[in-house]
């Protein structure tokens, strides 16, 4: 086991009702800014629970912040937080208007241009405080220091991390308005959090093993209920808590990571918008394919304890558990190859070109270079 540093101080008041918990949670004399996605807190009540929750003191509301949150729409965030000295800020919606609310409160003390914090989070001084109401099981975000920025302009996409939120919200009753697509892209999105952190390197922690393939098998075990039934309180209750434990540091103590699968995702999604989940599905089963030497030991286990799947040489049951892989994404409803998503050859060339120019050498070992990442996207096209 690798040495590790663990803290993780979010406050995290789970269960329906807890919206109303906000007016304790929130220091009564905050200047406050709640910051929205594009409206569908309106459409399902929780902008309404949360007024209620808030009633009888002063705020000041920001709309708009998109999926894949753009450094665009953060800077106008930033300037009315600071017209309005805001010192406490409240995000309500999915990870999008948290990560860009993490932007906005690091970027209200800062005097630069806020990109130069996605590109150098070293640059973070002081952060104004934030918390959320969380309504979209996916990122982690509600419970970590990591934030997710896009730039139209560059047509780039990076991630930060300074600090953590002071509490959050979940409510799985808030999630029930979410449309079958993100509610995949939410579980592909959890799993592949867990498999950046657990496929690796066979053998360096029975414990952390075991955390990670138990909320591997329990995605793979609620998602079809949650297909047949996405209001079943319970299932989404349990669906919402692994992605919290997917990416709060609890599963990474002492392992090495990965995350090669994310860094490509991202540039996909860069360039063509397409969906942060949906990404992930059609990345990780050709990664895995690829980089299957390096990893056939975990992939023997992974098959073995999440999949069952035991019988023949260690081959056969390697390409079995990449399918089944692959096989559970698309039992989501989600597509696995790039052609599917109107994505061809010139997007590969171009993902590839960047890592080079940049130098980008991911995953455990360093060895997923722009060449190799070729022959990821080759793989899955
Ligand atoms: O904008 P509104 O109208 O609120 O609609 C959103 C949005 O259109 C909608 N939605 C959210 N909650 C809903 C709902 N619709 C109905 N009912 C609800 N309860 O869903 C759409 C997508 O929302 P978004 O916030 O973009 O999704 P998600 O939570 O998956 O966040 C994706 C972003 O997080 C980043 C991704 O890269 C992407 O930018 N990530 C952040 C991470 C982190 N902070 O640690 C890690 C992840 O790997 C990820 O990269
Ligand atoms: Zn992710």
């Amino acid at each position: 086991m690798n040495n590790f540093t663990f803290q993780n101080p979010v406050k995290l008041i789970f269960g329906k009702g807890s919206i109303a918990r906000l007016a304790r949670e929130i220091p009564a004399d905050s200047r406050l800014m709640i910051t929205f996605g594009g409206g569908s807190v309106k459409q399902n009540g929780i902008y309404d629970q949360v007024v209620a929750a808030l009633a009888g003191r002063e705020f000041i509301e920001f709309w708009g912040i998109e999926p894949n949150p753009k450094i665009e729409t953060l800077r106008k965030a930033i300037a009315l937080g600071r017209e309005h000295k805001v010192d406490f800020l409240l995000a309500v919606g999915g990870g999008s208007v948290l990560d860009g609310t993490k932007l906005i409160a690091a970027g209200i003390p800062y005097e630069g241009d806020p990109w130069e914090l996605v590109l150098d989070d070293r640059k973070i001084g002081r952060v104004v405080p934030f918390a959320d109401v969380m309504t979209l099981p996916a990122t982690g975000s509600e419970m970590n220091a990591g934030a997710v920025i896009s730039n139209l302009a560059t047509q780039e996409k990076f991630a930060f991390h300074h600090s953590f939120p002071r509490f959050s919200i979940l409510d799985p009753e808030a999630t029930f308005s979410l449309p079958p697509f993100q509610i995949a892209c939410g579980i592909a999105d959890t799993f592949v959090h867990v498999m950046e952190q657990y496929m690796t390197v066979a053998g360096c922690s029975p414990l952390m093993d075991r955390w990670a393939e138990g909320i591997l098998r329990t995605l793979v075990e609620i998602a079809p209920k949650i297909r047949e039934n996405p209001h079943d309180y319970d299932r989404m209750a349990d669906y919402m808590l692994c992605a919290t434990m997917g990416l709060n540091g609890f599963i990474a103590m002492g392992v090495p990571q990965d995350w090669a699968t994310h860094m490509i995702g991202h540039e996909l999604t860069a360039l063509h918008g397409t969906t942060h989940g949906q990404t992930l599905a059609v990345v990780l089963p050709a990664l895995l394919t690829v980089m299957q030497e390096q990893k056939g030991e975990k992939l023997l286990q992974y098959g073995d304890r999440v999949f069952g799947i035991r019988e023949g040489s260690s081959e056969e049951r390697i390409e079995r558990t990449i399918r089944a892989t692959e096989e559970f994404f698309r039992s989501l409803g989600l597509a696995t190859r790039l052609h599917e998503l109107g994505i061809g050859a010139e997007t590969i060339d171009e993902i590839v070109r960047r890592f080079d120019e940049r130098g980008t050498r991911l995953g455990e070992q360093g060895n997923i270079t722009g060449e190799v990442t070729r022959r990821i996207l080759e793989r899955c096209k």
